[in-house]
């Protein structure tokens, strides 16, 4: 399958053209929503179905049996972090480059230079939001990037993970979730214990409707489906079979 992940104009206009399913940061859900249309509007525009690109944002659960023991784990996990590693992550992932910074400043997004990052997306983001009124010490962003990388991070009872991942769905227009551990493989083997009850008690989680993943995620078929450009795409001729040759480079 196709998955893509790049939130940037030419990110989103390729996962338009490419991806059937797209990873996201759901970094609010008014965020997120507004990547999930216009990308699917540039999917439209491309001549594709919307409905055959999935939207995954990240999310990352901390989960525990009350909402106390999920916020003591949430804060155990912070407190284990390395502002020192964040402000690499920063400089790497986002193009925001805080070395030398006090850590109790503010972080001026009209003067800083976003220096080139993996993800374009991220830098603008955080400056869009800046300009309408959000503040940020660089304690704040060394904090969201030390725990989670900026992700969406949801630490409650299972009621209240679902409730937040319930949100996205309906109020972004998503389609699943990319689900992001702390800890391997614990924090994944807590989600399937305490969240995915509480996902089928509410009917949110479907029964896998074929064989192939493709097949379960869009209830379709085992190829792409006729309006993606891959779909032209032959298979070779049976003739390209290979047989092992007698040498390994045939110089
Ligand atoms: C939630 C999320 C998941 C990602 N998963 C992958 C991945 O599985 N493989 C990969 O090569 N890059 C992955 N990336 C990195 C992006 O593909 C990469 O940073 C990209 O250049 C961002 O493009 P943009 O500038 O258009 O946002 C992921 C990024 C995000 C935010």
């Amino acid at each position: 399958m196709l998955f893509q992940a790049g939130s940037s104009d030419r990110g989103r206009r390729f996962g338009a053209t490419h991806a059937e399913c797209i990873y996201l940061n759901a970094t609010t859900i008014g965020e997120t929503a507004r990547l999930v249309a216009s990308t699917r509007a540039l999917a439209v525009a491309a001549g594709r179905d919307p409905q055959h690109i999935k939207f995954m944002p990240r999310i990352i659960p901390v989960v525990g049996e009350t909402e106390k023991a999920a916020a003591a784990k949430y804060h155990d996990f912070v407190d284990a972090c390395d502002p020192e590693a964040a402000l690499i992550v920063l400089q790497q992932w986002a193009g925001i480059d805080l070395r030398g910074s006090d850590p109790d400043d503010s972080v001026d997004f009209e003067t800083l230079e976003l220096t080139s990052s993996n993800s374009q997306h991220t830098g603008d983001f955080l400056r869009r939001i800046a300009r309408d009124g959000q503040r940020f010490t660089v304690k704040d962003l060394l904090r969201s990037y030390a725990f989670g990388g900026a992700g969406n991070v949801v630490s409650g009872t299972p009621a209240q993970i679902v409730d937040r991942m319930e949100s996205y769905v309906d109020g972004a227009d998503v389609d699943g979730f990319n689900i992001a551990y702390m800890i391997r493989s614990k924090s994944v083997d807590e989600f399937i214990e305490l969240v995915v009850p509480e996902l089928r008690r509410r009917g949110r989680l479907s029964p896998p409707a074929g064989p192939t993943l493709r097949e379960r995620l869009f209830g379709e078929g085992a190829v792409l489906p006729a309006d993606h450009p891959g779909h032209a795409a032959q298979p070779l001729p049976p003739s390209t079979h290979l047989e092992p040759a007698a040498h390994t480079w045939p110089l």
